[in-house]
């Protein structure tokens, strides 16, 4: 090989150092713009924390659904999300509110809603079956027990925040 194939002239030199110096800054200028036009998208969905959904005078033994709004912030786009919960008291008097979702398919339990199957949450897309407490029937679709709301009572008021798998599940 000749010592000319290697030789870089300067006219050359200048080119690559100005296009390399000229692509480095204008990437440090662009970014910032990137970042921040794509921060929102990139950012995970805020729901409000917890929502007041009943008054504790309400609440009885017998699981009864009530409905509520969450504020939501998804990118630019803020909305009120409607949400569902099957609310009752335990035998020790504890507030348990479930999640209607059914953990099959994602349908709408209800509660005693099958004749042949009294004092259980019915999924009727397939059949599903849980107990009073969530927890799902062997035999039947659901493999996992209804996601439970986070919970808190203040002032004679429920309230209730997002929806999470049981440990257990
Ligand atoms: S979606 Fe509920 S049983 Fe299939």
């Amino acid at each position: 090989m000749s010592e000319k194939k290697h030789r870089v002239s300067r006219r050359q030199f200048l080119n690559y150092t100005l296009t390399g110096v000229g692509g480095f800054m204008a990437a440090g200028m662009l970014m910032p713009m990137v970042r921040f036009a794509l921060d929102p998208v990139l950012g995970k969905v805020e729901e409000q924390d917890l929502v007041q959904v009943v008054s504790v005078d309400e609440i009885t033994n017998e699981p009864t659904r009530f409905n509520f709004k969450i504020k939501q912030v998804d990118a630019w786009h803020k909305s009120e999300e409607p949400r569902a919960a099957w609310v009752y008291k335990n035998d020790n008097g504890d507030i348990i509110a479930l999640s209607p979702v059914c953990k099959h398919l994602g349908c709408t339990v209800n509660w005693n809603s099958d004749p042949s199957n009294p004092n259980k949450f019915f999924c009727p897309c397939h059949y599903g079956l849980y107990e009073k407490d969530g927890t799902n029937v062997p035999g039947t679709p659901p493999l996992a027990p209804l996601d439970v709301y986070k919970s808190e009572v203040k002032d004679g008021f429920l309230y209730l925040g997002s929806a999470k798998p049981r440990k257990e599940a």
